[in-house]
């Protein structure tokens, strides 16, 4: 594995916000840590929402390719509803807090046992407003958890202790475009979107989750599928300008379809694959078209890890 400098150390940055007077920039947390002093807060449970980024496994098997070979290949040897080969940052995260991965919420009736780590109700493909699939937008994944505030599962005590993390990956950018949203139209759609995050924000932080952490985007124009007319050696500009030199080839996807129709996972009528994968996962980035690995999240959580306390706590 070739590691050297951090890679896309901007995948992620945090916002967060930890005062009830608003959103805040990145150092909201370091002021509240000087505020707490050295026995800061320290979250008990992690509530996830989002996309793909942080999804770790709410649609049901037949849904989602996320549960189909060879998602998962890596960790735990199977697919296991990550859209990567292993962990995804939801679980980096959850390490940091030293909590276990939060159950997904699809699965908590056979998870009771874990629910006092929090939830995931991420689910891929998603955006703050409705997208190109059926999945629950931020606004309903944010009712789902207040739901289960009425229902006594947690307590407001609990979300208290509470920190949630939100991503945005950009598929509310991909339902716009695909929908005939013009370029001219793009930045007062973005903040729509951006102000649509700062109210979820604003509604969990309501609720009284102590914490509320939003990822960045991602750069867009390195996606594998940006990249592909370069054959994954440069990103796209017009879509956006970032670069890294961490992964030899970090542009390049480990899973591909063996042709325009296929992508990673895909099998034809006789189940036979239509897919290749790089020998070496570990040595990837990104995973398939969209997604990285989980030595890409790795990568980004080691890049965050040193300044992730000012942000949570
Ligand atoms: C989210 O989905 C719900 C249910 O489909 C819908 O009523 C609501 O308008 C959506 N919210 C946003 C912000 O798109
Ligand atoms: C970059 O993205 C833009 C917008 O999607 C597209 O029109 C253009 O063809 C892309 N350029 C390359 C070199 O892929």
């Amino acid at each position: 594995m070739k590691l050297s400098k951090p890679l896309f150390f901007s995948v992620i940055f945090l916002l967060t916000i930890g005062n009830p007077a608003g959103v805040h920039a990145s150092d909201a947390g370091y002021n509240d840590r000087k505020k707490n002093g050295i026995n800061g807060f320290r979250p008990t449970k992690l509530f996830v929402f989002g996309d793909s980024y942080s999804d770790t496994g709410n649609y049901r098997k037949l849904e989602s390719f996320s549960w189909k070979q060879p998602y998962g290949i890596t960790l735990p040897g199977k697919p296991f509803g990550r859209f990567s080969d292993g962990r995804v940052i939801t679980d980096y995260i959850a390490e940091f807090l030293g909590v276990k991965s939060p159950t997904p919420f699809r699965w908590m009736n056979h998870a009771q046992h874990r629910l006092q780590y929090g939830m995931n109700f991420a689910f891929g493909g998603t955006g703050v407003f409705d997208t190109f699939i059926p999945g629950l937008n931020m606004t309903t994944q944010i009712e789902y958890l207040q739901k289960l505030i009425d229902d006594s599962v947690y307590t407001n005590t609990d979300l208290q202790s509470s920190m949630a993390f939100l991503t945005v990956c950009g598929n509310d950018y991909m339902a716009y475009l695909s929908l005939g949203g013009t370029k001219e139209g793009l930045p007062a759609y973005t903040r729509k979107v951006i102000n649509q995050v700062a109210e979820d924000m604003k509604h969990l932080h309501n609720m009284g989750v102590k914490k509320v952490s939003v990822s960045s985007m991602q750069p867009l124009g390195c996606l594998p599928r940006a990249t592909v007319h370069s054959s994954h050696r440069q990103c796209n500009e017009s879509l956006n300008a970032e670069g890294s030199r961490r992964f030899e080839t970090p542009l390049k996807p480990c899973c591909v379809g063996v042709s325009k129709e296929y992508d990673c996972s895909s099998v034809d009528k006789k189940g036979v694959k239509m897919y290749t994968m790089c020998s070496d996962p570990n040595a990837a980035f990104f995973w398939d078209s969209a997604h990285p690995t989980q030595a890409g999240w790795s990568a980004v959580y080691d890049a965050l890890k040193a300044t992730l306390h000012e942000h949570l706590f």
